[in-house]
């Protein structure tokens, strides 16, 4: 079977170009209400993506003076968007760190249940100090607290999802029987972070489990996705950083146990295509002269955990801060980006030039032929298996991709003309996760009495 390249639309706002909302063409507020994003999913669908997703945080970013500072809860949009499509997997963004695992673990369900197979979770631990203040804690946890708790949550919602085995609901009325008690388990999880009785209370979801996608590239981060993701989202700037990168996760992933192909690596790529090379820097151009320094000003900070009073515009970043070892927050985000300064020379409003279009995903300036080379490369060049494709404006920027570069790549036999199956997990080429209790020998059944089901 010939390797099929994986297209993920990442859907953002106005656009991941933090002016994008400043165009002359661009619905500044958007990103406020659900028709933006049912719009581009439907344009993802019709042009056969795999999935779209929303990223999210916990917390309102800035002041809102220089782009919206918060957005709907992605969760639930996913339910909008997932009754006015039919294939495209949709993928939303949830923490482990600010949700207790059974809650969570029903949501998903229900998402899967409610879009017939095509949900997917991307597990995130929540790298700022500032969403800690907005549950109850002085402190953001430590990363090693949070790759923890990550874990055993992970451990525990896997054990909800199968606690209702598949065949668990039988439905007959002639023997008054409408599920299989045997078939319904408690899973008595008992952990450093988590105590959970189970079962849950929504059936085993259509695909298993819903897709399982991570984000986060530091050591641990790869460890966790090495052990649990199913698709992993990355930033990388060279082709040999994601070549790396590619390469020691595969490893990693065969060394957990797991065979490396059901681990499916996705590096952004924020494409401004002209259909000259003029044409797409003039494009480039106008976004970049839309730009406003302080809100970029104020993300570099974050990532890099020092104030913005640290890092003079006109100056390279402080020796300090290129030195520092690594970061409680975003570590692997903050590696790159200083690699890139240094790789560069850049002073530090240079730096913001270049983190404008995607916050350090790959930006490409470019013909469509350049844009499908680029891809081709790293599909072909063991970087790849596929991109989250960031329009740097919405819709234009995705419409664009895809009225451009994907005739190209279907040109090459490199991208899809029709879905093959209908859930998310097919899409991406994935299994179905085996239900771990059918193979467990004697695993409890649930006391489940009559006053325990019914609460209504
Ligand atoms: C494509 C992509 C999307 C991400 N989306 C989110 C998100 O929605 N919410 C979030 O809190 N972090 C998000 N992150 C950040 C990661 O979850 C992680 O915190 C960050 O990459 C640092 O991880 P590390 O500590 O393993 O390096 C995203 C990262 C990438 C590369």
């Amino acid at each position: 079977m010939t390797r099929e390249l994986h297209l993920n639309a990442f859907l953002m706002d106005t656009g991941h170009h933090e002016a994008s909302w400043r165009l002359p063409e661009s619905d500044a507020l958007a990103a406020l209400g659900p028709r933006h994003y049912v719009r581009l999913a439907q344009l993802a669908e019709d042009a056969k993506f795999d999935s779209i997703f929303f990223a999210d945080g916990q917390v309102a970013i800035g002041t809102g003076e220089f782009r919206a500072s918060g957005q709907l809860e992605p969760l639930t949009l996913l339910t909008a968007v997932a009754g006015a499509t039919s294939r495209i997997g949709l993928i939303a963004t949830a923490s482990t760190t600010y949700n207790e695992p059974y809650a969570l673990a029903r949501r998903f369900a229900t998402v899967d249940h409610v879009s017939a197979g095509r949900a997917g979770w991307n597990i995130v631990t929540s790298a700022t100090q500032e969403e800690a203040a907005n549950f109850s804690l002085a402190d953001r946890p430590l990363q090693a607290t949070r790759y923890e708790r990550a874990d055993e949550f992970l451990d525990v919602v896997t054990k909800l999802w199968d606690s209702w085995a598949d065949d668990h609901q039988v439905g007959d009325k002639e023997a008054g029987v409408w599920g299989d008690p045997t078939r319904l388990r408690a899973i008595d999880h008992v952990g450093t972070h988590f105590r959970v009785a189970g079962p849950l209370n929504v059936p085993r979801p259509v695909q298993g489990y819903p897709l399982l996608v991570q984000a986060g590239a530091s050591e641990q981060g790869r460890a966790f996705a090495a052990k649990h993701a199913e698709a992993i989202f990355v930033a990388h700037q060279t082709l040999e950083q994601a070549q790396e990168f590619y390469a020691d996760i595969k490893a990693q992933v065969a060394a957990a146990g797991r065979h490396p192909d059901h681990v499916v690596v996705l590096p952004g790529l924020v494409p401004i295509i002209g259909s000259t090379e003029a044409e797409a820097t003039a494009l480039a151009q106008q976004l970049d002269d839309l730009r406003i320094a302080g809100y970029g000003l104020r993300q570099l900070a974050q990532y890099l955990e020092v104030p913005e009073s640290e890092l003079p515009l006109d100056e390279p970043l402080p020796r300090y801060v290129v030195e520092q070892e690594r970061r409680e927050g975003f570590d692997s985000r903050a590696k790159l980006v200083i690699d890139l300064a240094e790789r560069e020379g850049l002073t530090v409003r240079q730096l913001l030039g270049r983190l404008g279009g995607g916050r350090g995903h790959h930006v490409l300036i470019g013909t469509p032929e350049q844009v499908a080379d680029h891809i081709e490369t790293w599909f072909t060049q063991g970087a790849a298996d596929g991109f989250n494709i960031m329009g740097a404006a919405l819709p234009s920027g995705l419409e664009t991709f895809i009225e451009t570069v994907l005739p190209i790549l279907r040109a090459r036999g490199l991208f899809r003309t029709e879905y093959a199956g209908t859930t998310l997990r097919e899409h991406y080429g994935l299994p179905r996760p085996a239900n771990r209790w059918d193979a467990a020998v004697g695993a409890p059944a649930a006391d489940v009495s009559a006053e325990a089901v019914s609460h209504a």
